[in-house]
């Protein structure tokens, strides 16, 4: 069995037609001029969502194109009813004081999000397996993903079915097992998607080089992922790293190394490599059936610095659209995994596989409130730590398990009828 879901064809890239007019030889002043109102007026995000279905709701809406409204019920969950939620992301717990960044709810600009309902998940969900794959971003998600099911059922924990294959996944990933449901919910940590090695013998550091193989897929998941129905992947966070990229198992360059004996290259030249090998992988992969999901950058928010200069995220309310715009490396990633996603998704339609994605950039770019900021925790340690790249719980990110919900329901709908 499979998440059925519906097929999705992309549409043109670009929603926003430029007119004519710019291309006439105005002074170039003028021309940004222009061209800053037209990003103004106009989705800040291209409309990748036109869908082959006859629902009217799925070819009328793309939900993750809308604004942040005002809403004053209360969370799926709390500190207190999710007892699986860890400190890192447990902002109450932290001290977190302020609590109006939970007064808001997504609200696409031509329908409307359905609030999560786990019952209807878990129903969806019955027999079948789910992963996410990536970072600790897409650990974040399956994290709300158990706070929003822990309402109607508590998962047993499995961790110890799978050995941590990667230098890193020892604390990060775990398995959970709805016996009720006969639902396997995963997490295989694999920052780089692929094969990684750290250089410093002491372990992993932030300062630590890491020897990244681009064309080759982190076992930590590729030889686990074949049996799963649906599969969230997720990465990007942690390209900020001095990395050597190999291809072919030859050194083909390296970020911030400064080493002029290697070629310097971008680490969007690793992003892009690395999400090209995880969706191939998974396309290539014999006896995989299941739905692919490819969720896309979710911004960080310091402000007044870095992670590592004092940067902090203390605003306490969403930005509106006006006020924030998408650029530099989150605009490029971003981009980056439109275009992969696209290219893998219409080689996986030869073979039958659906390819999905969940689009959260444009959403969470506009949520600065919504990280722990000094509320934040190492995990599993008590030490406290600036943190304006996890998002608390609960908090905004428990609306892309609406988003999620949203597509596996859309799926099977447009399946049955
Ligand atoms: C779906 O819509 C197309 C045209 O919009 C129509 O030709 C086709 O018969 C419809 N299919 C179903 C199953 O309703
Ligand atoms: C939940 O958060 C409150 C503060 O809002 C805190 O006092 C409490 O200890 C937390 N409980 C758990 C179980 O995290
Ligand atoms: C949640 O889903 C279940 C099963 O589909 C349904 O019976 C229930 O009414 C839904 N609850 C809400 C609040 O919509
Ligand atoms: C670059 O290569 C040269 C010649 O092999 C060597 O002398 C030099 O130390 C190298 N530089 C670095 C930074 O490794
Ligand atoms: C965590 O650290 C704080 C401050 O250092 C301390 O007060 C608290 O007792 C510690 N908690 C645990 C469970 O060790």
């Amino acid at each position: 069995m499979k998440f059925q879901a519906i097929e999705l064809l992309n549409g043109k890239c670009s929603s926003a037609d430029i007119p004519k007019i710019l291309l006439l030889p105005f002074t170039l002043l003028l021309t940004l001029f222009l061209f800053s109102l037209i990003r103004i007026s106009n989705p800040l995000f291209p409309k990748m969502y036109t869908r082959s279905s006859n629902s009217t709701e799925a070819k009328r809406c793309n939900v993750f194109s809308g604004e942040w409204v005002s809403y004053l019920e209360a969370p799926h969950y709390y500190n207190e009813t999710c007892k699986l939620m860890l400190d890192q992301q447990n902002c109450f717990k932290n001290g977190r004081p302020d609590r109006e960044f939970l007064n808001w709810r997504w609200k696409p600009d031509e329908c409307e999000l359905p609030l999560f309902n786990a019952t209807q998940f878990l129903k969806l969900a019955r027999g079948k397996s789910m992963a996410f794959v990536g970072d600790s971003v897409g650990r974040n998600q399956m994290l709300s993903l158990l706070c929003l099911l822990s309402k109607v059922a508590s998962p047993e924990d499995i961790s110890s079915k799978y050995a941590p294959l990667n230098p890193y996944s020892e604390l990060e990933s775990s398995q959970w097992f709805y016996a009720d449901y006969g639902f396997t919910l995963a997490m295989f940590f694999s920052p780089f998607l692929v094969r990684s090695i750290q250089s410093d013998p002491n372990g992993f550091s932030f300062h630590s080089r890491v020897h990244v193989y681009l064309d080759e897929a982190d076992e930590e998941w590729a030889t686990r992922i074949k049996s799963f129905d649906c599969v969230i992947i997720s990465a990007a966070q942690w390209f900020w790293r001095q990395m050597v990229f190999y291809e072919k198992g030859q050194i083909v360059g390296c970020f911030g190394c400064k080493n002029e004996n290697i070629t310097d290259l971008s680490n969007t030249y690793g992003l892009r490599n690395v999400i090209r090998t995880a969706l191939r992988t998974l396309n290539d992969l014999k006896g995989y059936n299941g739905v692919t999901f490819l969720r896309t950058y979710s911004p960080t928010h310091f402000e007044n610095g870095e992670f590592n200069t004092g940067g902090r995220c203390a605003r306490t309310k969403p930005f509106t659209k006006e006020e924030k715009r998408l650029d530099g490396y989150p605009s490029e990633a971003y981009l980056i995994q439109v275009d992969e996603f696209k290219a893998a998704e219409k080689e996986g339609r030869k073979r039958g596989l659906q390819f999905w994605l969940l689009e959260t950039t444009e959403a969470m770019l506009l949520r600065p409130d919504g990280h722990p900021n000094v509320y934040g925790k190492v995990k599993n340690k008590n030490v406290s730590v600036v943190d304006c790249v996890h998002w608390c719980l609960p908090g905004p990110i428990d609306t892309w398990n609406e988003f999620l919900l949203y597509f596996l329901k859309l799926g099977t709908q447009t399946s049955s009828s």
